[in-house]
């Protein structure tokens, strides 16, 4: 069943009612403010951390759900309404939501009166604009009260949920014309404040939640809102909000616009204030006046919009298949900004205050979104870099207010700093920028003790080395990717975290995952070695990653598949000698994606396991069977009801893997048959049973042991956005950023004839027309750049700014051009 549509011509989706079977939201913003919106309006904003600068006050797990946003409330002589539905659920006649990228807009109508939401973070702004259009659909005058609702946040989120004692003491606003700010906390550390503003005089205010709502309303049924009268108060301690009271008056078909600016100022320790007590209110000011006219709106709106083109534009495909269009050139790639963005912080599974940004995370996000800004690529691997350890070992996540290590969560997942090693050559590629390995970067963060980006690349590769267990596999530490996998915790003890509990200082559990990462890139170190004029160090590099080929062949294959790891007993884990956990997905996936076994067809044999064991109709899951119960030395992996997350669940973040390493045997069918398995705009007609957003990935959809099969959860920030857009732009449709140009090389269903891409590379645009004319998979028979065939299958850097036309025959190959 479908709850919208996608218009693709506007990129947006379209949501044809507000009860979608859970809140289906978008994001505001694209550098420092943020904010998060669902369709009937709930979310938050913040400045740059979710958890530090948090605007307004979001409650998690809220009943109902998604309860809390910035609301605009109509009052209609004696009947009140909300035109996103929520929060006051009155009955609409006409309600559509449309997300966009980087913008939403929600209009709803009852009784003649028609109200329109237009909200989005203008580029460069520190702020939300809400635009709110209302119009008189009747035919009659409409006397309506409008009345805006944000509540504030102090700030530091965590304790916003937890320090009450303080908290009901602290909170302070002014009131100025019709600008509200927020200065909680103003008068001593805090150099910042917010603001909600309107472009018009305003008729009433509110200003403490208590007031507003009465103590015992909810945010449905607002005092205020149901006399229609405003009470004008000033917030004292307990819970500062902002409301503003606007009367409209409109005769028939009259429409009226109104800007609202929810924003966030910073101001220097010498400019606080204007007076003893009064804050410094002119940067709020000034961003205000960029918003005084609907033009304001309009312009900056087609600003953002220009924007996206831009970045889309970056890599287009048009193919017979629609759905794969508009995963490819608007809602994946989009997601992976948003991903890229946000990390794991703030999302509706994600409360913005537990996790900062991961090591390991930030390093595969890069790989989806470093075509679109690499700039921004380049700044974030020199800031993970940075917080990596003089031993090659990294913390797992650091703040990205502070861009420090989290001490509370540490380090010692060995598969972390291989990840930078991912990251930066993925940048390299996109860039050609091998003067990014010459950066000057701190390890831990102390400026005093620095070493080339290059030198830390070599320590995470030898981190690898130096941390091998008995078979001469790598040694797993706290965990690998799979962060649930916690072979030395042994952990009895209620409440002890997983991750970071480790209680046997183990040197002997080991990781076939990390063996396979580890000879996926290996050769990236190497050529990096190469490049550099390093010829030793690359032979030395080289004899590592043969060795380590050699040893996960001998020690990491369990005769049908890949074994995952072995556990601090020396014990196999994912080997049929297991009763449950017999076959994971994530060793068959890295280590055919990195070649092991290919040519001994072990590979085959790995996927065919995979496809036999592991694959459902909603995707692959993790493992089979899955754990029926908890298993000391295996830790968090087998905490899970059978089904769900680790313990089985589909981790849809893992798909891809397969699907490259199947294009990696040539399998193009089987590789597009798992891509589009789970691709979410394959999947709106089965919204009802998926219930997330079918524009966006999640991390996980139940698994086919799980008691809600097919059911989706934690959707947006996952690690899933990057690696699907990698497998269908780069394995499947084969258009590779390479060191030296863009290699060709596809991989597709057999019955597919064509499709292009254009591809905009280091500054050249390439229309890449595919032909398959011998309905096969994977072969190149020719290929012509600009009407002359070329010498293999690497476009070269043209550098001339220009369109070059390219056409790639696929078939085989008769004879070497
Ligand atoms: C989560 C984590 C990621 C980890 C994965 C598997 O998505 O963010 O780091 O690899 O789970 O456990
Ligand atoms: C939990 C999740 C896992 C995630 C981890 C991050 O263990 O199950 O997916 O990676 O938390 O800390």
């Amino acid at each position: 069943m479908k709850y919208g549509h996608f218009d693709d011509a506007r990129k947006e989706y379209v949501i044809h009612t507000p009860q979608t079977p859970y809140p289906w939201i978008n994001y505001l913003g694209n550098e420092k403010f943020f904010g998060l919106i669902s369709n009937t309006g709930g979310g938050y904003a913040f400045y740059r951390d979710a958890r530090l600068r948090r605007l307004t006050r979001y409650r998690y797990n809220n009943i109902p759900v998604d309860n809390g946003g910035r609301y605009f409330y109509v009052y209609d002589e004696g009947d009140y309404w909300t035109p996103g539905w929520m929060p006051v659920k009155k009955e609409l006649d006409a309600y559509e939501c449309r997300h966009g990228l980087g913008y939403t807009s929600i209009t709803g109508e009852r009784h003649g009166v028609k109200v329109n939401q237009l909200a989005f973070v203008p580029l460069g702004y520190n702020g939300e604009v809400h635009q709110v259009t209302v119009t008189n659909t009747s035919d009659q005058v409409k006397r309506i009260k409008l009345f805006s609702f944000v509540e504030f946040c102090l700030w530091n989120a965590y304790d916003d949920m937890t320090n009450f004692q303080r908290n009901l003491n602290t909170g302070e606003v002014e009131i100025q014309d019709s600008v509200i700010y927020h200065k909680t906390e103003y008068r001593e550390r805090r150099n910042h404040y917010a603001f909600f503003s309107v472009n018009r005089p305003i008729d009433g205010f509110d200003t403490d939640r208590e007031s507003f709502l009465g103590l015992y309303n909810g945010l449905d049924t607002p005092q205020v809102v149901t006399s229609g009268e405003p009470s004008n108060s000033v917030a004292s301690g307990w819970s500062p909000v902002a409301s503003h009271c606007l009367e409209l008056t409109l005769q028939p078909g009259e429409q009226t616009s109104l800007n609202f600016v929810l924003g966030y100022v910073e101001n220097e320790e010498a400019d606080k204030w204007e007076s003893p007590g009064i804050i410094n209110k002119a940067p709020a000011l000034a961003m205000i006046e960029q918003f005084a006219t609907e033009e304001d709106v309009e312009r900056s709106l087609a600003e953002l919009k220009a924007y996206w083109e831009r970045l889309l534009s970056t890599y287009a495909v048009a193919s017979h298949d629609e759905k794969l269009n508009r995963m490819v050139n608007i809602w994946n790639p989009y997601q992976c900004m948003v991903t890229f963005n946000m990390s794991r912080s703030a999302s509706y599974f994600e409360s913005g205050i537990g996790r900062g940004m991961g090591f390991r995370d930030s390093n595969q996000d890069l790989l989806g979104f470093v075509h679109q800004v690499p700039e921004r690529a380049r700044e974030r691997i020199l800031d993970i870099a940075s917080t990596q350890f003089e031993s090659g070992g990294a913390y797992h996540q650091y703040q990205p207010l502070t861009k420090k290590g989290n001490h509370e969560v540490g380090g010692g997942f060995n598969d972390d700093p291989l990840w930078l090693i991912v990251g930066t050559a993925a940048y390299i590629k996109e860039t050609g920028d091998f003067a990014i390995l010459d950066e000057q970067v701190p390890f831990d963060c102390n400026p005093d003790n620095t070493a080339t980006l290059f030198e830390h690349l070599k320590r995470s590769f030898y981190h690898v080395i130096e941390n091998l267990g008995p078979h001469g596999l790598p040694l797993i530490g706290r965990a690998d990717w799979n962060d649930c996998l916690n072979l030395n915790c042994f952990s009895n003890i209620p409440d002890e975290p997983y991750q970071t509990t480790q209680n046997i200082e183990g040197r002997t559990a080991e990781s076939v995952f990390i063996a396979g990462l580890f000879v996926y890139t290996g050769p990236d170190f190497i050529e990096l070695c190469r490049r550099k004029g390093l010829t030793e160090e690359a032979a030395e590099a080289q004899a590592h990653v043969d060795t380590m080929r050699a040893v996960t062949l001998e020690h990491g294959f369990d005769g049908e598949w890949f074994l995952r790891a072995y556990d601090h007993y020396g014990q196999k884990i994912g080997s049929q000698e297991n009763e449950e956990g017999q076959i994971f997905i994530e060793p068959q996936g890295f280590c055919v994606m990195a070649g092991i076994g290919v040519k001994e067809g072990l590979a085959e044999k790995a996927l065919n396991a995979v496809q036999d064991r592991l694959e459902t109709p909603y995707g692959i899951v993790l493992q089979n069977p899955p754990y029926s119960k908890y298993y000391l030395n295996l830790g968090e992996i087998s905490s899970y009801p059978p089904g769900y997350k680790e313990n089985a669940g589909i981790f849809c973040h893992n798909n891809p893997w397969i699907m490259m390493a199947e294009t990696v045997l040539g399998r193009g069918d089987r590789a597009f048959e798992l891509y589009s398995k789970i691709a979410p705009a394959y999947l709106e007609d089965i919204s009802d049973v998926h219930r997330t957003e079918p524009y966006v990935y999640a991390q996980m959809i139940a698994g086919k042991d799980a008691v809600r099969q097919g059911e989706a959860k934690n959707s947006w920030l996952t690690g899933t956005a990057a690696w699907n857009f990698v497998a269908i732009t780069q394995s499947i449709l084969g258009i590779q950023p390479d060191y030296d140009g863009l290699r060709v090389d596809p991989c597709i269903p057999a019955d597919w004839t064509d499709f292009t891409v254009t591809r905009v590379f280091r500054g050249d645009t390439y229309v890449i027309r595919v032909s398959n004319p011998q309905q096969i998979s994977k072969g190149i028979a020719s290929i012509q750049l600009d009407g002359t065939a070329i010498d293999g299958n690497v476009l070269p850097v043209i550098g001339d700014g220009g369109t070059h036309q390219v056409e790639v025959v696929l078939g085989v190959k008769v004879a070497l051009v």
